[in-house]
């Protein structure tokens, strides 16, 4: 029985360790989601339950593997936090300090991402690739930027620092800094604060069915005109 609350106070010592390591090494990001999510209440509760806090504990080791060249058993872990989180983040992408992802169900980080510091992602955001190309086929995303829930940024392009995406847009194009970019194929809405004046015919963009539907309505509106 002695030796049973032995281990038992051993195992909430390492625990302990444990927590207090982690709030040290990534202080920065807890901090970064205390900040950028209104709904965190307290340290405790980003260090204990966030996912998106897990996944970049395991994405750091997994990138120390990667970097010494043990390749599957980066991956294995990247895949066990995957399992854990619904969060992939390939061991060999690049990722800087302070990344938060918040609720991060679905978000994917291809291989060669790049992603600077202070950068937040939705969940469902994929950094990915756009088709079967080698090299470097993944984005570079900037300083503070914020990626919506949903979005998908494709390719070898660049977001430039403090810019936003907004949900489900689908970026392909190289983003300048200070940009807001909403829809398919991904637009900019605003840039240095002025907003831009472009047809934003979201519904349109995003519902080429609606589109067909509302021509049809208009031929058959004239047709019973005659
Ligand atoms: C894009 C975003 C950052 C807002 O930027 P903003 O510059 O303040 O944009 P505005 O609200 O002024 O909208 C500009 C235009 O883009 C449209 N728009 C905004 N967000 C959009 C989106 N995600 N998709 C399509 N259109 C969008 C607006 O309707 C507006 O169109 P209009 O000029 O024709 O009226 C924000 O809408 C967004 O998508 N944030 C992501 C938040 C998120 O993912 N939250 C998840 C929480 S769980």
């Amino acid at each position: 029985m002695e030796l049973l609350a032995r281990i038992l106070i051993l195992l909430l010592a390492l625990f302990i360790i444990k927590l207090v390591v982690i709030s040290l090494l990534f202080y920065r990001e807890i901090k970064e989601a205390q900040k950028k999510d209104p709904a965190a209440k307290s340290f405790l509760e980003i260090l204990l339950l966030y996912q998106g806090l897990q996944a970049i504990i395991s994405y750091r080791f997994a990138h120390f593997l990667y970097k010494m060249h043990l390749y599957f058993l980066a991956r294995y872990l990247s895949q066990l936090a995957r399992f854990f989180t619904g969060i992939e983040i390939h061991p060999g992408a690049t990722i800087g300090k302070g990344l938060f992802i918040d609720h991060g169900m679905g978000v994917v980080v291809g291989e060669t991402a790049v992603i600077g510091d202070n950068v937040l992602l939705y969940q469902g955001v994929t950094l990915g690739g756009t088709g079967l190309e080698h090299g470097k086929r993944h984005p570079t995303i900037g300083n503070n930027v914020v990626i919506g829930a949903g979005a998908k940024v494709l390719g070898n392009i660049t977001v430039g620092d403090n810019s936003y995406i907004g949900a489900n847009a689908v970026v392909i194009k190289d983003v300048p800094p200070d940009s807001t970019v909403v829809g398919v194929p991904g637009r900019i809405t605003r840039q240095d604060g002025k907003k831009i004046e472009v047809s934003l015919d979201h519904v349109h963009v995003l519902d080429p069915i609606m589109q067909s539907i509302e021509e049809l309505e208009k031929r058959i509106n004239k047709l019973e005109e005659k």
